[in-house]
C-alpha cells in the first residue's frame, strides 16, 4: 500500500504576511511542481489570505493552525471553518500540543473541531503525543490511545482517510531532541493498529501518519524510511525555504 508522503509546515506564531509570501514563493519555485509529495503550508491567520493568493493555481496546499468548532457567534478571537474555507484553506492543524498545553484544549473539545472540520470539507491534521513525564512513566501508548480515540470519536469510515494524524512527542518539539526512529516507528505502528481496530485494515492502511518534533534535513531520511511514517509536520525547519525544500526532497526520495 503506497501512501503519498505529506510535508506540512507549521509556522506557529511566526512570519508577517509579507515574509510569508516571500517564503511561499521560494518554496513553490523550488518544489511546487513535485507531484510525489503533498505539501501544506500553515501560516498564522494574518498571513492566510496573502499566502493563499501566492498559492493560486499551485498544487501546494494552504492550512490553518487552529479553528473553532462552532459555525459562528460570540467567540471573541476565534475563527470558523467557513471563514477558513472562504480563504481557500484546505487543511487545518487541530489538537497541537501547544494548544493543549497553553490553551487548555481537551480531547473532547478537539474532537468537536475534528468533526466540524470534516463537516466543512477541511482536512484535519490531528496532533497527538505524550509529554516527557508521560514517556518516562511508561504511559506513552496509553496517552496516545486516549488522544486518538477521543479525538476521532464519531469520525466515520467515509471520513477517516481524509484525516491526517501527526504524532508529535511533546519533548521533541522545538528542543532539537528528535525521537529515535525506533521510538517514532513504534508509536506510528501503534496508531495504525488503533485505526485498524476502529476502521479495519484497508482504511487504516490509507491514513497518513506524520512525525513532528525537531525534524530536520539531517534526520528526515531515516525517519521517512520507516514503514508507518508518512511525512512530517515541521516547525522550526519550515521557517527557512532551504531546510523546508530539503525536507520535501527527502520525502520525495523516501521509498
Ligand atoms: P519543531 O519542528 O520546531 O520541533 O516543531 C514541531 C511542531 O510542533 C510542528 O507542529
Amino acid at each position: 500500500m503506497i501512501r503519498k508522503k505529506v510535508i506540512a509546515g507549521n509556522w506557529k506564531m511566526n512570519k508577517t504576511a509579507a515574509d510569508g509570501v516571500t517564503l511561499t514563493n521560494d518554496i513553490v519555485e523550488a518544489v511546487g511542481r513535485d507531484p510525489s509529495v503533498d505539501i501544506v503550508l500553515c501560516p498564522p491567520y494574518t498571513a492566510l489570505e496573502s499566502v493563499g493568493r501566492a498559492l493560486e493555481g499551485q498544487s501546494v496546499k494552504l492550512g490553518a493552525q487552529n479553528m473553532h468548532p462552532e459555525k459562528n457567534g460570540a467567540y471573541t478571537g476565534e475563527v470558523s471553518a467557513e471563514m477558513l474555507r472562504a480563504l481557500f484553506v484546505t487543511h487545518v492543524i487541530l489538537g497541537h500540543s501547544e494548544r493543549r498545553l497553553y490553551f487548555g484544549e481537551t480531547d473532547a473539545f478537539i474532537n468537536k473541531k475534528v468533526l466540524a472540520s470534516l463537516a466543512n470539507q477541511l482536512k484535519p491534521i490531528f496532533c497527538v503525543g505524550e509529554s516527557l513525564a508521560e514517556r518516562e512513566s511508561g504511559s506513552t501508548l496509553a496517552v496516545v490511545q486516549r488522544q486518538v480515540e477521543g479525538g476521532l470519536l464519531g469520525v466515520t469510515k467515509e471520513q477517516i482517510t481524509t484525516v491526517i494524524i501527526a504524532y508529535e512527542p511533546v519533548w521533541a518539539i522545538g528542543t532539537g531532541k528528535v525521537a529515535t526512529t525506533e521510538q517514532a516507528q513504534e508509536v506510528h505502528a501503534y496508531i495504525r493498529d488503533l485505526l485498524t481496530k476502529l476502521y479495519g485494515a484497508p482504511l487504516a492502511q490509507k491514513v497518513r501518519i506524520l512525525y513532528g518534533g525537531s525534524m530536520k534535513p539531517a534526520n528526515a531520511p531515516e525517519l521517512l524510511a520507516q514503514k508507518d511514517i508518512d511525512g512530517g509536520l515541521i516547525g522550526g525547519a519550515a521557517l527557512e525555504a532551504k531546510s523546508f525544500i530539503e525536507l520535501v526532497r527527502a520525502a520525495a526520495a523516501a521509498k
